[in-house]
C-alpha cells in the first residue's frame, strides 16, 4: 500500500499539526500527490511551508471545507483516493466565546468531507479516510486513571463536543457505508508553527518580551504534552497501518501540571536569555480560570505502541529546549500570525485595556 501512487487530500494543512503532517508525507512519498486544501483562517499559515512549497508532488488549495460544491468538485477534479482530516477549528477558549463557529467547521465541514467521499467512491476498495481527533472527546479525567480507546465520550467544551460529533459521523459512515476509516485521538501537542494562543507558545512569547504569564485558575490542570512530530508519525503509520474501522489513542506518557510547565519554560527561558534564576518565573499572574475547565488528560496510547510499534521519540525537557529555541529564532513568523485580529482577541480575553 504504502509504494502505491495516490492522490492523498490533507485538511488543515497550513495550520500547526497540519503543517507537519504535509511536511512529512511530501518528503516521505515522492509517489503521493499531495494535496494541502485550506480556507487560511487566523489559525492557518502559508510561511509554514515554505521549505516545501516548490516540490514536485504538492499543490495548495485555498478553501472551506463547509462548501458543499467545491469540495465535491474537489474529489472530483484531483480523483481523491486518501484523506487526512485535521482542518478544524482547535482552540477551546475560542470555542467558549463562538460555539458556533466551532459546529460549523468541526461538525458540518466533517461532514461535507465524509458526504463528498461517501459519493465519489463508488468502490472503497484501497480507500481511505482518516481523522485525526482529539483525546479532549473523553471529557476530564481525576487524579489517576488513562483515557483508553473504550472510554466512553464526554466532552465538556463546545470544542470537544464539536469534535465528539464529527467522530461520531465518521464512524456511522463507517457503519452505515462501509467508508473505511480510521481516527485518533491524541492529547496536547506542542513545538515549532504553534499558533501562540496555545498554554506553550502563548507563555513562550510572553516570557520572552516580559508580559504577565496567564494561568487558570490555580495552574493545577494536567495535561500530556506530545511532541508534534511525533504525533506526525503516528499520523504516517495511523494512515498506513491502521485497521479501518478502529480509533488508536495517541500520546507522550508525559503528564504536567500547568503551573510546573511555566516554571520549567521560565527556567529555560532565564538560562537561554542570561536572565537571573527565577526572574521570569515573577511574571506569573493567576487569572480567573476556563469556564468548564477539564482538571486532567492522560492517554494510555498502548495500544498503538504494541499493535502499529509507535512510540515517543524526544523526552519532553529536550522538545521544550528545541521549541523556546525556533521561538526565539522565528519571531517574524510570531510577528505576521499574531498581527491583526488576533491582538483584539488577546486583549479580550486577557482582559488587556
Ligand atoms: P490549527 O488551528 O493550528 O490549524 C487548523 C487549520 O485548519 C488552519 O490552517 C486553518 O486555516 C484550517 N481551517 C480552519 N477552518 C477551516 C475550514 N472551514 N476549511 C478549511 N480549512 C480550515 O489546529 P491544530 O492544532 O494544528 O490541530 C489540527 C487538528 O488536530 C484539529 O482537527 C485538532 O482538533 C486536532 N488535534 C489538535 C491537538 C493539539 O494539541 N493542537 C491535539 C489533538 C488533536
Ligand atoms: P491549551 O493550550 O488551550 O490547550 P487545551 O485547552 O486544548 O488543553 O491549554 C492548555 C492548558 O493550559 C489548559 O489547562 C488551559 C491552560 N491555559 C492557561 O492556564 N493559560 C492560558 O493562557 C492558556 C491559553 C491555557
Amino acid at each position: 500500500m504504502i509504494n502505491m501512487e495516490r492522490n492523498l487530500l490533507i485538511t488543515g494543512g497550513a495550520g500547526f499539526i497540519g503543517s507537519h503532517v504535509v511536511r512529512l508525507f511530501v518528503n516521505n512519498y515522492p509517489q503521493y500527490r499531495i494535496i494541502n486544501l485550506d480556507a487560511l483562517t487566523y489559525a492557518g499559515n502559508l510561511e509554514n511551508l515554505r521549505d516545501i512549497e516548490n516540490a514536485p508532488n504538492y499543490q495548495f488549495i485555498k478553501g472551506d471545507i463547509t462548501d458543499e460544491g467545491f469540495i465535491n468538485q474537489l474529489f472530483k477534479d484531483h480523483s481523491i483516493d486518501g484523506v487526512i482530516h485535521l482542518a478544524a477549528e482547535s482552540h477551546v477558549d475560542r470555542s467558549i466565546m463562538d460555539p458556533l463557529a466551532f459546529v460549523r467547521t468541526n461538525v458540518l465541514g466533517t461532514g461535507v468531507l465524509l458526504n463528498a467521499a461517501r459519493n465519489y467512491w463508488k468502490d472503497m476498495e484501497g480507500k481511505r479516510f482518516y481523522h485525526v481527533s482529539t483525546d479532549e472527546v473523553f471529557g476530564s479525567l481525576g487524579e489517576t486513571g488513562f483515557f483508553t480507546e473504550e472510554t466512553p465520550y464526554d466532552p465538556r467544551s463546545p470544542y470537544s463536543a464539536s469534535k465528539a460529533s464529527s467522530d461520531h459521523l465518521v464512524k456511522a459512515y463507517f457503519h452505515t457505508y462501509n467508508m473505511p476509516v480510521v481516527i485518533s485521538n491524541c492529547s496536547n501537542n506542542y513545538g515549532s508553527h504553534h499558533f501562540p494562543e496555545k498554554l506553550i507558545p502563548l507563555m513562550i512569547n510572553n516570557i520572552l518580551h516580559k508580559k504577565p504569564l496567564p494561568v487558570y485558575g490555580k495552574g493545577e490542570n494536567v495535561r500530556d504534552w506530545l511532541w508534534v512530530e511525533d504525533h506526525a508519525r503516528a499520523i504516517d503509520v495511523i494512515f498506513h497501518k491502521g485497521v479501518i474501522g478502529e480509533t488508536y489513542n495517541v500520546g507522550g506518557f508525559n503528564e504536567w501540571k500547568n503551573l510546573d510547565l511555566v516554571h520549567l519554560l521560565c527556567k529555560i527561558m532565564d538560562e537561554k536569555l542570561g536572565r537571573q534564576p527565577g526572574e521570569s518565573a515573577k511574571l506569573i499572574t493567576y487569572v480567573k480560570d476556563r469556564a468548564g475547565h477539564d482538571l486532567r488528560y492522560a492517554i494510555d496510547a498502548s495500544k498503538l505502541n504494541k499493535k502499529l510499534g509507535w512510540k515517543p521519540s524526544l523526552q519532553f525537557e529536550e522538545g521544550l529546549e528545541k521549541t523556546v529555541q525556533w521561538y526565539l529564532e522565528n519571531q517574524d513568523w510570531v510577528q505576521h500570525i499574531t498581527s491583526g485580529a488576533y491582538q483584539e482577541y488577546y486583549n479580550h480575553q486577557y482582559n488587556v485595556r
